[in-house]
């Protein structure tokens, strides 16, 4: 069997893939660039093809069927890049590669303690030698209420890490669930959480539901002081009354790994481009708010885990196996 893979990242991914070529006994494309136009030929012959989030149009599907591509998987748990009713319509199987939610649950908690006790500040400060100690007082979780909006298996994690800290936690989602409850955490109403939350973290997926959740009626609501940590969708929140909540102070300080409009910019060097993203631009440069480019879910374990599983769901596919990574 033959998959061909896109986006094959040269610095960590290759040499998982060529790994996994000898042990699973599959050949291989690689090709380090996002799927087009002119580069589908590469898959002639492939059964598979082997993709992140690049997007994955109908017309774009429809070279590839016609190059006999059959099943297409994304490196990734997220699969909205992909038009999956044109890939059934066109006899194709669509599949993801999850990964486990640790990886991101350890990063928001990091990004809660960096937020509480201003480490943006102490590392500016550090770089140039300024060894003061004025405006970086911080605080402690265990005299917090920390609240976990979107409790699926990240935020779930989350809410496990966090218990040994003392804080408190409460939490909300559209749907609870008993070992959340079970384990001493209280669901609240998304008004009780803006009340009573002196830090909250986002772990819910972008619906048009939830689509600028945090926004500048919820912040009015919220504790004076209060800190926002994002490492789910930036269009979870409003950045426009994210930014106007940091410059009056009722906002205390922001992790954003996630930030509105950031496609196109993540994961490639822009140091001599002028972007168009001005809320970006504001945020990166207020002394409070810690800025990352999407990627609390890069660790080894998580790299290997999506080239692996993605090849493993291939493997189904092609010997008729029932598939567990299939998107129904
Ligand atoms: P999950 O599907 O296990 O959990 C999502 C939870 O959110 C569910 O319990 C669901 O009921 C809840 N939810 C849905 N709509 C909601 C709403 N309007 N309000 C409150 N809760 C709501 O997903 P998982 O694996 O925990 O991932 C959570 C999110 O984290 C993903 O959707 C994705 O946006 C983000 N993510 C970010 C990564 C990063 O690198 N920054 C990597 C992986 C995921």
């Amino acid at each position: 069997m033959k998959v061909t893979v896109y986006n094959c990242r040269e610095f960590d991914e290759k040499e998982l893939f060529l790994k996994y070529e000898k042990e699973l006994g599959i050949e291989m494309v690689l090709c380090p660039d996002a799927p087009n136009e002119e580069n589908a030929s590469l898959a002639k012959g492939s059964e598979c093809i082997d993709i992140i989030t690049s997007k994955m149009p109908r017309e774009l599907l429809q070279i590839f069927a016609s190059y006999g591509v059959k099943y297409v998987v994304t490196r990734t748990i997220g699969y909205d890049h992909i038009d999956v009713k044109a890939a059934k319509e066109l006899g194709m199987t669509v599949a993801n590669a999850p990964y486990g939610p640790n990886g991101v649950a350890d990063y928001a908690v990091m990004l809660i303690l960096m937020t509480i006790r201003k480490m943006k500040s102490i590392v500016n400060r550090t770089r140039v030698q300024d060894y003061t100690l004025k405006g970086l007082m911080g605080r402690e979780l265990k005299d917090l209420t920390v609240g976990v909006i979107g409790t699926g298996r990240i935020g779930r994690t989350v809410l496990k890490n966090l218990s040994g800290f003392g804080c408190k936690l409460i939490a909300y989602d559209v749907y609870e669930n008993e070992e959340v409850k079970n384990s001493g955490v209280t669901y609240v109403t998304l008004d009780e959480m803006w009340k009573q939350a002196d830090v909250i973290t986002l772990h819910a997926p972008l619906t048009e539901d939830n689509h600028h959740m945090i926004n500048k009626e919820a912040i009015s609501k919220m504790k004076d002081g209060v800190m926002i940590v994002n490492t789910a969708r930036g269009g979870l929140i409003d950045s426009e009354a994210l930014i106007s909540g940091i410059e009056s102070g009722k906002i205390g300080g922001a992790g954003l790994d996630v930030v509105e409009n950031e496609f196109g910019l993540y994961y490639y060097d822009h140091k001599e481009d002028i972007l168009c993203n001005r809320e970006l631009s504001i945020l990166r440069g207020f002394p409070n708010v810690t800025v990352s480019h999407h990627m609390a879910f890069y660790t080894d374990d998580c790299t290997e885990t999506v080239v692996r599983d993605s090849l493993l769901g291939c493997k189904c596919f092609v010997e008729g196996r029932e598939n567990p990574w299939e998107v129904k």
